[in-house]
């Protein structure tokens, strides 16, 4: 039977990919698609959810959810990254915005339809789930299983020296879900990053007639020059499907059970995620932590992923 899950995203171009290859993996169900604000805007989160499943047109529409305007103004986007519109500049048409619940509801209600049985996938800064948990504290329980992206392990952050982009937006969500009971995974930005997408899957994109191939032509190519202009790298990172990967192929990763938690307010470590690795450490483990990945692995699973959408 197809796993449920919950994508929870900021879309961001790496958002999209991750959203393609899920909607198309007969393994995997998709339940609902929740936005968040992070890459882009609250609103334009929301308008990016919809305007990707109206271009896909997937077998089995998810329930979708609108993301809540933050109540501080974001210290950051990736606009720079991932395009003015957050799907490299593509300007997909949304004919009308459909009425839409907010994402926290959307989570809420399903997971209480089927509890312990619904894996959600945070692919953005965790304001939704640190509101669902809030909001109903013995919720964290009933949620199957979190696979987060975000935080390093090692590495340093990617915006800035200590803090990776997910948790930096949202430092105190992202605390109150790792100390939420939830059973957790963290995908961190020093294990996605070691997946680089190389040029050539540009001529490897399903045909311009498909719905997932017209898609990806036109959002993937943004990346790779924002790559090359920002990073000087020949090659694209693209760490929301790795972590999709974490659940859809977990024997391409090694994890090991870890103590986590999140600086929200040092001046230069605020969004840092800090571990306790201590020889006789004193924090209680509180989550799964992807320590080494198959990149080869990975990468030839995206392409597979990528192949069965335009073959869909
Ligand atoms: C994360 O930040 C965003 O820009 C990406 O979509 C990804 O979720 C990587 O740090
Ligand atoms: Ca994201």
């Amino acid at each position: 039977m197809a796993r449920k899950i919950i994508l929870d995203v900021d879309p961001g171009i790496d958002d999209a990919l991750a959203l393609t290859l899920a909607l198309f993996d007969p393994r995997l169900e998709v339940v609902a698609v929740t936005a968040v604000a992070g890459n882009v805007s609250a609103e334009q989160a929301t308008r990016n959810v919809q305007a990707i499943i109206e271009q896909l047109d997937p077998p089995r529409w998810p329930r979708l959810g609108a993301a809540v305007q933050p109540e501080r103004d974001p210290l950051v986007d990736s606009r720079h990254v991932h395009g003015a519109d957050g799907l490299g500049n593509a300007d997909f048409p949304v004919a009308e915005l459909h009425h839409q619940h907010p994402s926290d509801k959307v989570i809420t209600d399903e997971i209480r339809k089927a509890p312990e049985a619904i894996t959600i996938v945070a692919l953005g800064p965790l304001t939704n789930i640190a509101t669902v948990l809030r909001r109903d504290p013995g919720l964290a329980e009933q949620v199957g299983q979190l696979v987060i992206m975000g935080g390093t392990l090692r590495g340093p952050g990617n915006v800035t020296p200590a803090a990776e982009f997910n948790i930096y937006c949202d430092p105190a969500a992202a605390r109150e879900v790792f100390r939420s009971r939830t059973t957790k995974t963290l995908v961190p930005l020093d294990i996605t990053s070691q997946v680089m997408m190389t040029y050539d899957l540009l001529d490897q994109l399903p045909e311009e007639s498909t719905r997932a191939g017209a898609f990806l032509r036109r959002v993937l190519p943004f990346s790779f020059r924002s790559h090359r202009q920002l990073f000087g790298l020949e090659g694209a990172h693209i760490h929301d499907a790795v972590a999709l990967m974490a659940l859809a192929e977990p024997g391409l990763f090694e994890t090991e059970r870890l103590a986590v938690d999140v600086e929200i307010q040092g001046e230069l470590t605020m969004g840092a995620t800090v571990f306790d690795r201590r020889s006789a450490p004193t924090w209680r483990p509180n989550i799964d932590v992807a320590t080494s990945v198959d990149t080869g692995g990975v990468a030839a699973a995206v392409l597979r992923g990528i192949a069965q959408a335009g073959a869909a």
